[in-house]
């Protein structure tokens, strides 16, 4: 991904949506927002039948934007299933993800020629000091403690966010669960400069960082991640 192939992208609802490559789609749906998902039932089919209504919706909402997401770039020809450990299972040659929160849920999707992983979370606004105990890095600490109080609760929702978007495009690759100091993340301009802080992927060792866009939309933060395909070090090589 380089300068020359992203741009500003504002989603028609007035989310910012961050510098989108163009071989990617991102959705944002409201709860609400019509939609055309006809592989919906076949969806719905696959959650346990003790889903609470709340989680259906969700999952729904989340499905139909995967679904126009996957119109974008041409590939909505299958269900997004469920894998063992909840991740969405896309149709092959596509790689995304999906995240929801409060009555919004947003997909991320691209062609996986395009980027070997990606990762979107969204959060909305709210006091989670229990967050806190998801921060055991000291660069990160700092950071949190630099700010005041309130501009301190937003900056935790922010790097949780982002690393749940980091957690999203690594777990296919990695095929684990890894905890929240696996991975460094440092505030840059629209987000973060990340790096992994363990040896979890041979493709992106500790001396290799990626961006991570993070901003908010009202009282919502929404964080992506689209891995690099070349090598290097820095942001996006
Ligand atoms: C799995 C996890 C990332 C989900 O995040 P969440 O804030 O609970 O919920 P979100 O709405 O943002 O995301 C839920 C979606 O994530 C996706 N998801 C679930 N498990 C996943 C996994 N292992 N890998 C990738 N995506 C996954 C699913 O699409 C799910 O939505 P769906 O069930 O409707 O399809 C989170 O619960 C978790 O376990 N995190 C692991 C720890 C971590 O993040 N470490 C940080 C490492 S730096």
């Amino acid at each position: 991904m380089t300068e020359r192939e992203v741009e500003p992208t504002t989603q028609p609802n007035g989310w910012e949506i961050g510098p989108l490559p163009h071989f990617a789609s991102l959705v944002v749906k409201r709860s609400g927002d019509p939609y055309d998902n006809r592989f919906e039932d076949n969806e719905l089919a696959l959650l346990p039948s003790r889903a609470v209504i709340a989680r259906r919706d969700a999952f729904r909402l989340g499905r139909a934007a995967a679904h126009e997401a996957l119109a974008a770039i041409g590939r909505d020809d299958k269900p997004v299933t469920i894998g063992d450990e909840r991740e969405p299972v896309w149709p092959a040659g596509v790689v995304g993800s999906i995240s929801h929160a409060a009555d919004v849920a947003v997909a991320l999707v691209a062609p996986a020629g395009e980027t070997p992983g990606i990762g979107i979370d969204v959060e909305s606004r709210r006091y989670a000091p229990e967050l806190n105990q998801h921060v055991p890095r000291p660069e990160e600490r700092a950071w949190l403690e630099e700010a005041d109080a309130e501009e301190r609760h937003d900056r935790l929702l922010a790097l949780f966010s982002a690393k749940e978007a980091i957690f999203k495009a690594f777990y296919p690759r990695v095929g684990r669960f890894f905890g929240f100091e696996a991975a460094s993340v440092q505030p840059t301009e629209g987000g973060f400069v990340a790096r992994l802080a363990e040896d979890l992927d041979p493709a992106f060792p500790p001396d290799r960082s990626f961006s991570v866009f993070c901003g908010w939309s009202g009282p919502y933060v929404l964080s992506w991640v689209i891995l690099p395909t070349t090598g290097g070090v820095g942001p996006d090589h």
